[in-house]
């Protein structure tokens, strides 16, 4: 059946599987949200179900946290666990410091708050996600509903004294409407090209009234996993100051590689 995977899928499935060995009994785990943390998810649901490993889980969507309740993770609240062991998630793009853009998905607000409270963040990313400097992808950023064209009008403004290569912005949409995040906000998408200083435009971007959060994650990430297309995997510690590298057999798996939704 994997056969059926494109070299994409099999890189994040790589990625996904590689970071589950960092799961142990007893840990609270923050689980991302994206098509990479839904491999995770049935990968941990995996060895729920045939190691009998005992974790709970901490989604951080309401998509993940259906897909995890159906692999048979046991889910608690974010304030539930209070603080977790590690979280373990996807991401748009990587630097060479792990600096990150999330968001794709539209669930950053709740990722970054996850991801916060844990010792250790895990990134797992296809190799593809990795960049030189951030903001080709569209940098999202959560903004409440009210007065939303207001905000977009200073944040573009706003972007002018910015080393950014871009200041365009637009409303996430739904088919027709706009896209509406599982905390009743909206996102919007900044095409910056390239982002000099991330830091910076973090720090700027949530000062701003109507901003809630942007999904520039800074210093959050301690590890990424990089998922290749033939099964390697490439391990980044960036407080080790380690690389290392592994490689894993596809092993087919009816529960793993059928209806996989995300
Ligand atoms: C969701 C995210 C995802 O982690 C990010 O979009 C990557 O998604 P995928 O694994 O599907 O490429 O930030 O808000």
């Amino acid at each position: 059946m994997t056969g059926e995977l494109s070299p994409i899928d099999k890189a994040k499935f790589v990625a996904a599987k590689k970071a589950a060995e960092y799961v142990e009994d007893g840990m609270r785990v923050g689980l991302g949200t994206g098509s990479t943390a839904a491999w995770l998810v049935r990968c941990i649901g995996e060895m729920v179900r045939d190691d009998g490993l005992k974790i709970k889980g901490v989604p951080t969507s309401t998509r993940t946290a259906e897909l995890a309740r159906d692999v048979g993770i046991e889910v608690i609240s974010l304030d539930e666990a209070r603080w977790l062991d590690l979280t373990i998630d996807g991401a748009d793009e990587f630097d060479g410091d792990l600096n990150l853009i999330k968001g794709g998905g539209g669930a950053l607000l709740q990722e970054k708050i996850v991801a916060t409270a844990s010792d250790r963040m895990i990134v797992i990313a296809d190799v593809g996600k990795e960049v030189e400097s951030l903001g080709a992808f569209p940098l999202p950023v959560e903004v409440i509903p009210f007065g939303w064209q207001t905000t977009q009008a200073l944040i573009e403004e706003t972007l002018i004294s910015m080393d950014v290569l871009g200041r365009q912005s637009s409303m996430r949409m739904n088919a027709e409407v706009p896209f509406i995040t599982d905390e009743g906000n909206h996102i919007l998408d900044l095409h910056l090209n390239r982002i000099g200083n991330p830091r910076q435009l973090a720090m700027i971007l949530n000062q701003m009234p109507g901003v809630v959060e942007n999904g520039l994650f800074i210093d959050i990430c301690d590890t990424v996993v990089i998922g290749f297309g033939d099964g390697r995997v490439e391990l980044r510690d960036i407080n080790e100051g380690t690389v290392t590298h592994d490689k894993l057999d596809f092993v087919e798996s009816e529960n793993l590689f059928t209806d996989l939704a995300d």
